[in-house]
């Protein structure tokens, strides 16, 4: 029996938990504690980088406490000690890895640095124990990534958003109509009552050969169709709603269906062949919907983690870590990691521009 404790500060959420790997190769949560930022950053309609760095520094030992409490487990009982080095808001970063390096110099116990992206493509193994290889969505306020998991630390990125992230969209698609942040649920919420056909909203990258996601454009769109229209009325917010939620869902579908028959055709043999969603924007419907409708067409399934490890969480970078002890993928220099506001977890896809500007969520 193993056990991690895993530290997460690396955009608006401070998080611990304690995951442990049982003696047949089975995760197990013993804790998993997330103090949410949200209220400090709703006036602002997003994520300010030094509110948030504050706000970690103020929170984290009393996070790490009660995760250890929870979990009933001594600092002496771990194996090792993992945490987000990257990529998200350096400042938060700096508060994360300090105190593990700390903890980690004081109990002798290993550090292990993880890629926040690992911790979200690592999750449904835990939840579910998959198998690799599989395809991974993660769509978050930071992040909007296509990726083929391989193994532990081996990761092909096959699209990436040249622009804004969908979860990004949705926010600024709410700010723009009014609607309060976070964005997505209530665009959610506006676009049920609202007719998706009355705006033929654009999506752009369509038709190109490319995998790639683009949304800026879209979010100029509604810019242009709200203006043209305000005052704005309740039918209006909610039809503009069902119309960009539409975009975008078509966009997805179109995007994921071409990289599932990618996966498909490239992995022949696979029994149960999984695409797997993560990130906060999962837990929209719409999308849900047209995920498994994709999924089913083609004889796969899809898996969606329990929200709260979809979106930001400790007990990611706890697994991540178990996973890399298990894999012995822990760096001997750990002590020297230096946390990264940027890092790509497939070293080897080109970075696009503008991708990621943002730097802050995944
Ligand atoms: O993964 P997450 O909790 O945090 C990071 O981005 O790190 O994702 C938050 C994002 C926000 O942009 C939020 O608006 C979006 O997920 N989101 C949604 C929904 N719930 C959350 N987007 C669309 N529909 C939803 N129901
Ligand atoms: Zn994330």
């Amino acid at each position: 029996m193993r056990k991690v404790l895993g530290i997460e500060t690396s955009c608006d959420e401070t998080a611990a938990a304690i995951v442990c790997l049982d003696d047949l190769g089975a995760g197990h949560i013993l804790s998993n504690v997330v103090a949410s930022q949200i209220e400090d950053h709703a006036a602002y309609g997003g994520v300010v980088p030094e509110i948030a760095a504050r706000a970690h520094v103020e929170l984290l030992d009393g996070v790490i406490n009660r995760a250890m409490d929870d979990a009933g487990a001594e600092l002496a009982q771990l194996d090792a000690i993992a945490v987000t080095a990257g990529p998200g808001l350096i400042g938060g970063l700096i508060v994360g890895t300090m105190t593990a390096k700390a903890m980690a110099a004081a109990s002798g116990k290993s550090l292990i640095p993880v890629n926040h992206l690992e911790g979200h493509a690592l999750t449904a193994r835990l939840t579910d124990g998959l198998a690799f290889p599989y395809l991974l969505l993660l769509v978050s306020g930071g992040h909007t990534q296509i990726l083929l998991v391989e193994g532990v630390g081996r990761y092909r990125r096959w699209a990436t958003t040249i622009d804004d992230a969908l979860g990004e969209a949705f926010d600024k698609t709410a700010k723009l109509l009014g609607l309060p942040y976070p964005g997505g649920p209530n665009v959610e919420r506006a676009a049920r009552t609202g007719d998706p056909s009355r705006f033929a909203l654009p999506r752009p990258l369509a038709g190109s050969q490319r995998l790639d996601f683009s949304f800026s454009g879209l979010k100029t769109a509604v810019r242009q169709v709200a203006t043209s229209l305000a005052p704005l009325s309740d039918a209006d917010v909610a039809d503009i709603c069902a119309s960009f939620q539409s975009a975008v869902t078509r966009t997805l579908s179109e995007r994921v269906g071409r990289s599932l028959d990618r996966f498909l055709s490239e992995h022949p043999g696979i029994a149960l062949p999984t695409l797997v969603v993560a990130g906060g924007v999962a837990a929209n419907q719409a999308i849900r919907s047209t995920l498994d409708g994709l999924c089913r067409e083609r004889g796969a399934r899809l898996v969606a983690p329990p929200l709260e490890l979809c979106t930001d969480n400790a007990a990611m970078i706890a697994w991540a870590g178990l996973e890399r002890l298990n894999a012995g993928l822990v760096p001997a220099e750990a002590f020297a990691l230096a946390p990264r506001a940027r890092w790509p977890l497939d070293e080897t896809a080109a970075a696009r521009v503008g991708s990621g500007k943002r730097g802050a969520k995944a």
